[in-house]
């Protein structure tokens, strides 16, 4: 009981120190707070069946993507719910459907209230719904079938993505998969995009201005940036937008598949299709960066392409930047674990500890500066100079 009212205590005293302000810190304490506390409250077997009934929840949200209830919902306007009759009209849809998924009432409900103030016109366009989609379709299956992988290969944990869990499912990698898809691979893309919207980008985190003021090259083939599997550029756009009076080249790098379906690249970045895997044909940029690549790779992987990268880079001039998760030690966030148990299912990836990303830069002749965090940011850069 003391714990719950401590608890509680803490929750209201953050609440309340959140009031207007926008401190990232203290809003994910305060949640961190509010997990707990749920916890206090729970009973083991109510924590259980909470987890244990997520997935048709998941899949609910899925449906309702699919359908476009959200916007059904908006569009709609009126106060509290809409009944199953209407639901199933506007959505052409039989309506059992919504009586037996009982579970999407109660979320449409939610999104609804949510976005009562907010008019279907100031909607984003691509709203974060939609881009949703890749975290459903690729990674619930492939993750559902980490139970027969672990049973038919033993278990171990996989370091390629040839036998991944994922693999094991589909009979073929990630992103062979997304290759015969072009639709998922859009999905993947735009969630990639999606998915920093609220995030801080990595030169909000590491100090652009500080540490480009001087020294920097302005001849017009001198590279400021290589964005290193850049998917279509969304992390390089707002960086020019914000950045764009320094001078020096943009390049977007990604695999031909990738950069071949880029549209509407802001003018001055440069597309060029590069395999990572091969030598890294920019020589002396001032920035090489990689943008949540290496936790799609096993370390032997990335010591192959960050020692292909270092070989680049100029002594005393470029700066390897990274930007991923920097897990600690312990109490790691429970989104830090799923998200390391997601790279594994899907890529044989990993997050990775400050220690395991100061070995895998020392094997590629780099050496680990210092790891640039914000708080409430999940993700860290990691900025490396060679040995
Ligand atoms: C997880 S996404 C990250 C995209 C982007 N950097 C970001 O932060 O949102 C990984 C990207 O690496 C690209 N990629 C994977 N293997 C690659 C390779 N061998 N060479 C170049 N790009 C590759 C993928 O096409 C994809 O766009």
């Amino acid at each position: 009981m003391a714990l719950m009212t401590n608890l509680l205590d803490e929750v209201a005293r953050l609440a309340h120190a959140e009031g207007d302000s926008d401190d990232p810190e203290n809003h994910a304490r305060l949640l961190q707070s509010i997990h707990k506390l749920q916890l206090a409250a729970e009973k083991p077997i109510e924590t259980a069946k909470r987890i244990m009934y997520q997935p048709p929840t998941n899949i609910a949200v899925r449906f309702a993507v699919e359908l476009g209830l959200l916007d059904v919902l908006v569009a709609d306007g009126r106060d509290g719910p809409m009944s199953a009759t209407l639901l199933a009209e506007s959505t052409q849809s039989e309506e059992i459907l919504f009586g037996l998924c009982d579970v999407l009432r109660p979320w449409a409900y939610a999104m609804k209230m949510a976005l009562a103030d907010t008019p279907p016109t100031k909607l984003p366009k691509n709203s974060p719904r939609k881009d949703s989609r890749m975290a459903y379709d690729t990674v619930i299956p492939a993750t559902a079938g980490l139970l027969g992988y672990l049973t038919a290969f033993g278990r171990r944990v996989p370091t390629h993505a040839e036998e991944t869990p994922f693999a094991y499912v589909e009979k073929a990698t990630m992103f062979q998969w997304m290759e015969k898809r072009p639709e998922q691979r859009r999905y993947f893309d735009s969630f990639m995009a999606a998915r920093r919207r609220e995030a801080p980008r990595w030169f909000e985190i590491w100090p652009v201005s500080d540490t480009l003021k001087s020294g920097l090259r302005s001849g017009p083939d001198d590279v400021l940036l290589v964005d290193i599997g850049a998917s279509h550029g969304h992390d390089l756009m707002r960086f020019k937008e914000r950045y764009g009076s320094f001078p020096g080249r943009l390049v977007l790098q990604d695999l031909p598949e990738t950069t071949r379906t880029i549209h509407n690249l802001a003018e001055g970045i440069e597309a060029m299709a590069y395999d990572f895997f091969t030598p890294q044909p920019v020589a002396g940029a001032r920035i090489y960066y990689f943008g949540t690549v290496c936790h799609d790779f096993d370390d032997d992987s990335c010591v192959i392409f960050l020692t292909g990268t270092a070989d680049a880079m100029e002594r005393g001039y470029s700066t390897l930047l990274i930007y991923d998760y920097v897990v600690p030690e312990v109490g790691a966030s429970v989104r830090a674990a799923a998200m390391d148990l997601q790279m594994m299912v899907l890529v044989g990836g990993m997050e990775r500890t400050e220690i395991q990303w100061r070995a895998i830069l020392r094997a590629s002749g780099l050496d680990l500066v210092r790891v640039w965090s914000l708080p409430g940011a999940s993700e860290s850069v990691i900025e490396a100079q060679l040995l």
